[in-house]
């Protein structure tokens, strides 16, 4: 059965690592007998300069007729100056919120290879680090209403924060389910000593928790959330949170294993179809150079053929080869040690080709 991925290239580094990533994907369709067709898009930057918006309609319409989406990653400094509504980073939370994404899975595993890598102390670092953080994707403050204008004489922004109860519940019950098929341990990350919207963030996962009697639950604030995942990272399995605080923690449980550059995530709505792509940003200064770290690409990719298509195998594949290539001691730029070597972006790729046959 054929598979049809919407591939959107994207700005900065974006077409460097999705090209790894669908070099990747075909050889796995090869190696696998599967059939993946792919349609372009432009979104983003790329868009802007072609259509003049960075989200096209007709852009929109292949995401949402297809069965999954891979992203590179998508803005830069050359669109600072665009209107808000047409901004790079509108067209991804458009796609987000149209294809009704809610789970943002963004899986932090310390490679053991990697150890080195990580900025925290060996003794930290070495106990291991493999959480899941499930980000809510499409409510609080990055959907409520932002407004800026003068308020007795003087400029005042506002950005709502709200959300719904079944907006809470909905991505409570996705992070318990997938608590079930690890450690079963969640903690529910919040704010509930300061705002409304913890507080009903606290008492619907506790509702939904207690259907799930075999998991266990805990509440943690953000800002110790944020100490505990450098002190002892070791402590988490499913961190459930809600868009905000999801987007800030990420960025730091990546940083904590090693390379933010290695990332992968996978954007799940109800039904099996969603969107891949890894974690870090367009990374402009180095766009071009063939320098960038294509494994989140190429974990993402792993994590739709697992997710969306129910390819165990063929992701399992996938992740082996990255392994492998760890393994021998090869390294972009970003996550270099002594005693590694070091390989360009389709070096990279090529390595990576190397053990899928
Ligand atoms: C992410 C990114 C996006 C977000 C930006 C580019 C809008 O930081 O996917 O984490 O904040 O969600
Ligand atoms: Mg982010």
């Amino acid at each position: 059965m054929e598979k049809r991925i919407t591939v959107i290239r994207g700005d900065g580094i974006g077409p460097e690592i999705v090209e790894q990533a669908l070099r990747v994907l075909t050889r796995v369709a090869e190696k696998y007998g599967r059939r993946f067709v792919y349609q372009e898009i432009l979104a983003g930057g790329a868009a802007i300069d072609a259509c003049g918006t960075s989200l096209p309609e007709e852009s929109l319409q292949k995401c949402l007729d297809c069965d999954s989406v891979l992203l590179g990653a998508v803005g830069g400094p050359k669109w600072d100056g665009v209107p808000k509504e047409i901004r790079p980073e509108a067209a991804l939370l458009g796609i987000r919120s149209a294809m009704g994404l809610y789970a943002n899975l963004r899986p932090a595993r310390l490679f053991p290879q990697l150890a080195a890598a990580s900025p925290l102390k060996p003794e930290i670092a070495g106990q291991g680090i493999d959480l899941m953080l499930v980000r809510e994707l499409i409510g609080g403050a990055y959907f409520g209403e932002h407004r800026t204008g003068l308020e007795n004489g003087e400029l005042v922004a506002h950005d709502d924060m709200v959300y719904a109860a079944h907006e809470i519940e909905r991505i409570a019950r996705a992070a318990f389910a997938i608590a079930r098929k690890r450690s079963s341990r969640v903690v529910s990350v919040d704010k509930a000593n300061v705002l409304d919207t913890s507080r009903l963030w606290r008492k619907v996962v506790h509702e939904v928790a207690a259907e799930f009697p075999d998991v266990s639950c805990t509440d943690m604030l953000v800002d110790n959330a944020a100490m505990q995942l450098v002190k002892n990272p070791a402590q988490f399995d499913v961190i459930v949170t809600e868009n905000l605080f999801g987007d800030i923690l990420s960025d730091e449980a990546s940083m904590v294993t090693g390379s933010i550059g290695m990332m992968a995530s996978a954007s799940m709505g109800d039904g099996t179809r969603g969107m891949y792509e890894p974690i870090h940003g367009s990374a402009p200064d180095i766009a071009g150079k063939d320098l960038a770290n294509p494994i989140g690409t190429i974990l993402s990719a792993a994590m739709m053929l697992r997710y969306s298509f129910d390819m165990p195998d063929e992701a399992d594949c996938v992740e082996q080869a990255v392994n492998a290539v760890l393994d021998a001691g090869f390294r972009t730029a970003d996550c270099m040690s002594e005693g590694c070597t070091r390989l360009s972006c389709s070096q990279m790729g090529d390595r990576i080709l190397g053990q899928i046959c």
